[in-house]
């Protein structure tokens, strides 16, 4: 497995949020949102076939956060979304000046398995979210 950075396309987007039954994305829309990621994140299997995806948002100094964390159900349970969130927590860290203190987000669902899959990578429940410190 391979987690390819800034390489996500809006139909591989797509893909991946009909894989899980999220509502249907406009694709100019989604192109518009891919642009403007902090990165994207893409999961592919050693015969590229598409397993997962995040994106990193926010405004490269103070604040970063995880959305539309997805593994296509017929690879989830593999680790990919581990990898995934492992590459991200990477890419802030290359992102960042080193006297820089961030903060990473995650938005996570309300239920408690959802809650403590995050919290395995070291994300602490905030008021608003999961959130991780980056020194
Ligand atoms: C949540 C999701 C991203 C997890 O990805 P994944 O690649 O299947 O997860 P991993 O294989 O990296 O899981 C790592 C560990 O967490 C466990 N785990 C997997 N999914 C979990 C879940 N939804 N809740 C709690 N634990 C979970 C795994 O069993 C594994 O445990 P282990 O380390 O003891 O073997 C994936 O299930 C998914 O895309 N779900 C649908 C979309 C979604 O809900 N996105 C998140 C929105 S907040």
């Amino acid at each position: 497995m391979k987690v390819k950075v800034n390489q996500l396309t809006a139909t591989d987007f797509i893909s991946l949020t009909d894989s899980v039954g999220w509502l249907p994305l406009p694709e100019e829309q989604v192109k518009h949102a891919l642009a403007r990621s902090v990165a994207t994140f893409a999961a592919f299997d050693d015969e590229d076939n598409l397993m997962g995806m995040a994106r990193l948002l926010g405004d490269g100094a103070f604040i970063f956060y995880i959305e539309d964390m997805i593994v296509n159900p017929k690879f989830q349970n593999q680790h990919v979304g581990t990898a995934i969130i492992e590459k991200s927590i990477e890419t802030v860290k290359e992102m960042k000046h080193p006297d820089w203190f961030v903060t990473l987000d995650v938005m996570s669902d309300p239920e408690p398995e959802t809650i403590s899959y995050y919290e395995k990578f070291g994300f602490k429940q905030g008021a608003n979210g999961m959130m991780m410190d980056i020194n």
